[in-house]
This record gives structure tokens, sequence and C-alpha cells, in this order.
């Protein structure tokens, strides 16, 4: 049976962060819903023209659209040795979705790291996050600068600042969490998945905690 992670939390409780490390730890591939909606952003799909509606609002997209587009990324060959999934599922009807598909395929979750930060600390990350244009790599102005301002240590491209890290989006972002994904953590909870973590701590001892867990 393949190993499945889900990463749950609020936005910039560092979800993105420790699927950095732990796929080169864990041998995974890491599946992130946001980032498979700001690829086909991008790319000016009609998926990415829907998505960037919601998006840019700091509101979910609709189940039905997210729910196919995860199914069918985790269905891919590189996903044969585990998923880390980042930013889903995201609603209780994207959780029993996510079952549901597993099941088909003989899998189930293996376990639900819940990264917890308060909100003046999510709001000072996101304000301050950059991302890499190419591969998605994340840095942090203060936390986390790249050596050179601007530019991406590890492929050298371009470093910029998401569009729904505005200042207004961003409170609705974690409205909308409160709201729609909280309600995961008793649901993973009722399950016995879930594991707790101080997303407060370094980043590295995050990770560490999990890797304990999960082994
Ligand atoms: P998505 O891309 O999933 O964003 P999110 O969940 O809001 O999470 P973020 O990526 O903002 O934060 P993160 O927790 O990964 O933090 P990060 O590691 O970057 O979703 C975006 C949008 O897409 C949604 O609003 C929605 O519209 C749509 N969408 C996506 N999935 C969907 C779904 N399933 N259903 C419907 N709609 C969906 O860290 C943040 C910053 O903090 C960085 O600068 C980092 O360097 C820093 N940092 C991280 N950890 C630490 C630490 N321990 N100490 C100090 N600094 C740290």
């Amino acid at each position: 049976m393949r190993k499945i992670i889900v990463l749950l939390g609020p936005p910039g409780a560092g979800k993105g962060t420790q699927a950095e490390i732990l796929r080169d730890q864990l041998k995974l591939t890491h599946v992130s819903s946001g980032d498979l909606f700001r690829e086909n952003v991008g790319k000016q799909t009609e998926l990415g023209k829907l998505a960037k509606s919601y998006m840019d609002r700091g509101e979910l997209v609709p189940d039905d659209v997210t729910i196919a587009m995860v199914k069918d990324r985790i269905s891919r060959p590189d996903c044969d040795n585990g998923v880390l999934l980042d930013g889903f599922p995201r609603t209780a009807a994207q959780a029993d979705a996510l079952c549901a598909m597993l099941e088909d395929l003989g899998d189930k979750v293996s376990v639900v790291p819940y990264i917890s930060a308060p909100a003046e600390v999510l709001i000072e990350r996101l304000s301050g996050r950059w991302t890499c244009r190419a591969a998605g790599h994340i840095y942090h102005i203060k936390n986390k600068p790249p050596r050179v301002p601007g530019i991406c240590d590890e492929d050298g491209s371009e470093l910029y600042q998401r569009d729904d890290d505005k200042a207004e989006t961003v409170a609705n972002r974690i409205r909308v969490y409160l709201d729609k994904t909280a309600p995961l953590i008793d649901y993973y909870k009722q399950r016995g998945l879930l594991i707790e973590l101080d997303g407060t701590l370094p980043p590295e001892t995050v990770s560490q905690q999990i890797m304990t867990k999960v082994e």
C-alpha cells in the first residue's frame, strides 16, 4: 500500500515548506492543489481561468473540479511510491472523495500532520513570502531570505509574490479556512490519523517531528 500523507493547516502554516523537506526525505511525490491551479492559471487553460476567479478572492475552487483534478494527478505513475498531499482535501466533501478514490486504488490515508500557527504569524509569513517562478521553491524576506534578492537559490529563476498574498485576500483565506477546512481536524482526529504540530517552531524541528511520527 502506498504512503499517503495529507498536510493540513491554515494558509501560511508551512505546508508547502514541509512538503519541500519531506518529499526528499520520504521519497514521495508532492501534490499541491494550489500549485496545480497556479500551473493552469499560468497556461491560461479553462480550468486556470475558472480557478483564478476564486483564488483572487481567497475563496475555494468548487469541489467537483478540484476533486477531478487531484484524482487525475494521483493516478499518474510518478505517484506510485506514495504521495504528499498539500492543500487537499479542504472540505468534508473533498475528504470523503479522497477516501473513496483511494479505496478504489487499494490505498488509504496513512497520516495527517496538522500544522497550526496563530493568525498574526500566518499574516506576517504570507506578506513576506516570495516563491520561485520555475519550481515553486518557497522563501521569506526575513525567515528564509534567498542568497541574492529576487533570485531562487535552487534554480536561479525569478522570485515573485503570489497575487493571493495581498492583505485583504489573506484575511478571507483565513476566514474560509476556519469555516470550511478546520472541521477536517476533527474528521481526521476521529479516524485516529491526526498528528498535531506547532507550526511556529523552526521548519527543521517541525519536519523532524513529522518524520518521527511517520516512521
Ligand atoms: P494553496 O496554494 O494551497 O495555499 P494555502 O493553503 O492558502 O497555503 P499556502 O501555500 O499559502 O501556505 P503554506 O501552508 O503552504 O505555507 P508556506 O510553506 O508557503 O491554495 C491557494 C488557493 O487555491 C486557495 O485559496 C483556493 O482558492 C485554491 N485551492 C487550493 N486547493 C484547493 C482545494 N483543495 N479546494 C478548493 N480550492 C483550493 O509558508 C508560508 C511562509 O512562511 C513562507 O514564506 C515560508 O518560508 C514561511 N515559513 C513556513 N514555515 C515556517 C516556519 N516553521 N518558521 C518560519 N517561517 C516559516
